[in-house]
């Protein structure tokens, strides 16, 4: 079923959830500070930062955990109808590759709210990553 539309109250409380735990991130080594936060179908917002690894790759992003966290919440069967996403520099900052495709997971149609290259910027993740892979 597809998602209601985000209404610009809701935007507003997930902008400002994912601005409140990116003071939370770890990054030492980037010090790039990330905030995400996501809204679920039942109208829940969950919200996570960038946990940064002296072991480079070992790095979660701001994304991915808040995604992770509200799954061990309240378990898989969770839908994500946006998320948004924010940084301490105020630069262009769309889900990397890897976020793309979890988010996709739990939100198919889900709205993604960042920073693009001239501005804010909403696009639905059908869009920022076509051909998402599920396994059915
Ligand atoms: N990062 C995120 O947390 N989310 C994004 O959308 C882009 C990048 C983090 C990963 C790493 O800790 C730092 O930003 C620099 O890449």
């Amino acid at each position: 079923m597809p998602n209601k539309p985000v209404s610009p109250a809701e935007r507003k409380k997930l902008e400002q959830a994912a601005a409140k735990v990116m003071k939370h991130a770890h990054a030492p080594y980037s010090n790039f500070h990330v905030g995400a936060a996501i809204l679920l179908a039942s109208g829940k917002i969950f919200s996570g930062c960038n946990v940064e690894n002296a072991s480079y790759s070992m790095t979660n992003c701001a994304e991915r955990t808040a995604i992770f966290s509200a799954v061990a919440a309240l378990g898989p069967k969770i839908e994500i109808r946006a998320v948004a996403v924010t940084n301490d520099q105020g630069a262009p900052c769309s889900p990397c590759g890897a976020c793309r495709q979890v988010i996709y997971e739990f939100g198919p149609d889900a709205t993604i709210f960042f920073q693009g290259a001239s501005g804010p910027k909403q696009a639905h993740i059908t869009e920022l990553l076509p051909e998402g892979f599920r396994l059915q």
